[in-house]
């Protein structure tokens, strides 16, 4: 569900990610209740017209009759990204985000929750730098390149120490540089590199606005060995491991967040105080995507 509307999300047998809007334009049936992947097209389970998901062309009716013309489903935009599936809402030119590049990377594996909140609040989790030591028990974080608001994205690099997944907090904590770019509201892109033994933890996360209340979240994490750097041969097992692990403790740092989200409110005049990180002026950047 997308700001209210049910779509449904397939994958054609070309591999292409489409999203169309779930209530067929013939009689309203629900293409996610009894639908059909067939090649290129979504099966309606009541009637049997297939819609192509590029842009909702009724192909065939289950008849063999001519498709009528008003038969067209509402067919989004889509991109995916880093192991996510995204469909385009809103005015103007759909996507300007990150190439990620492909090199080494793990499989992204990923997770989400749903709960009460809106993408502005997740989103100032990106510049929120007090909740880092409190909340997730980073140590010393610091900013190593300056907050930039560049029109529709946000970039920081920080450096904290962060525990060990395994040991809990008490445990021996690592240094690590995370690049932070936030694009719009919805989404965010992190590199993460563990200092010194050049381990890189690429995490995506988004979300979406369910209806006026709740959000969704989803994030996504995948890992790049240093094996490339050290001009060795993969280790697919250990990747494997070091990439559950990611996932893991990635998962946890965000359930960290999440029942304070689920439960805060948004207050039009914050208390800032120092140590807060750019709140001021992330409020009026966020302020542009304000319909
Ligand atoms: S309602 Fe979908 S084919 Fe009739
Ligand atoms: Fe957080």
């Amino acid at each position: 569900v997308i700001q209210g509307r049910e779509v449904v999300v397939f994958r054609a047998r070309s591999g292409a990610a489409r999203v169309l809007d779930a209530h067929c334009p013939h009689l309203g049936a629900h293409l996610g209740h009894g639908g059909e992947v067939r090649g290129e097209t979504i099966r309606c389970p009541f009637h049997g017209f297939c819609f192509e998901g590029a842009e909702g062309r009724c192909t065939e009716t289950g008849y063999g009759t001519r498709p009528p013309p008003l038969a067209r489903a509402g067919a989004w935009p889509v991109r995916e990204l880093g192991g996510v599936v995204m469909a385009f809402h809103g005015p103007g030119d759909p996507w300007d985000l990150p190439v990620l590049d492909g090199e080494g990377w793990t499989r992204p594996q990923g997770h989400g929750w749903e709960f009460e909140g809106r993408p502005q609040e997740i989103a100032e989790n990106s510049v929120d730098l007090g909740h880092l030591s409190v909340v997730h028990g980073y140590g010393a974080p610091r900013v190593v390149e300056a907050f930039a608001f560049d029109g529709p994205r946000i970039r920081v690099t920080l450096e904290f120490r962060r525990p060990l997944p395994f040991f809990g907090r008490l445990g021996p904590a690592v240094p690590v540089v995370a690049a932070i770019e936030q694009v719009g509201l919805g989404f965010a892109a992190v590199h993460a590199e563990v200092q010194g033994v050049g381990l890189q933890n690429r995490f995506v996360v988004t979300s979406t606005s369910v209806d006026e209340r709740r959000v969704a979240l989803r994030v996504t994490s995948s890992v790049r060995g240093p094996w490339a750097s050290l001009g060795l041969r993969p280790l697919r097992l250990l990747d494997a491991v070091l990439a559950t692990m990611t996932q893991v403790s990635f998962r946890k740092d965000v359930s960290q967040d999440v029942p304070i989200w689920g439960h805060k409110r948004a207050l039009e005049r914050p208390a800032i105080a120092e140590g807060d990180g750019p709140l001021g002026k992330y409020r009026s950047w966020a302020r542009q995507f304000s319909l």
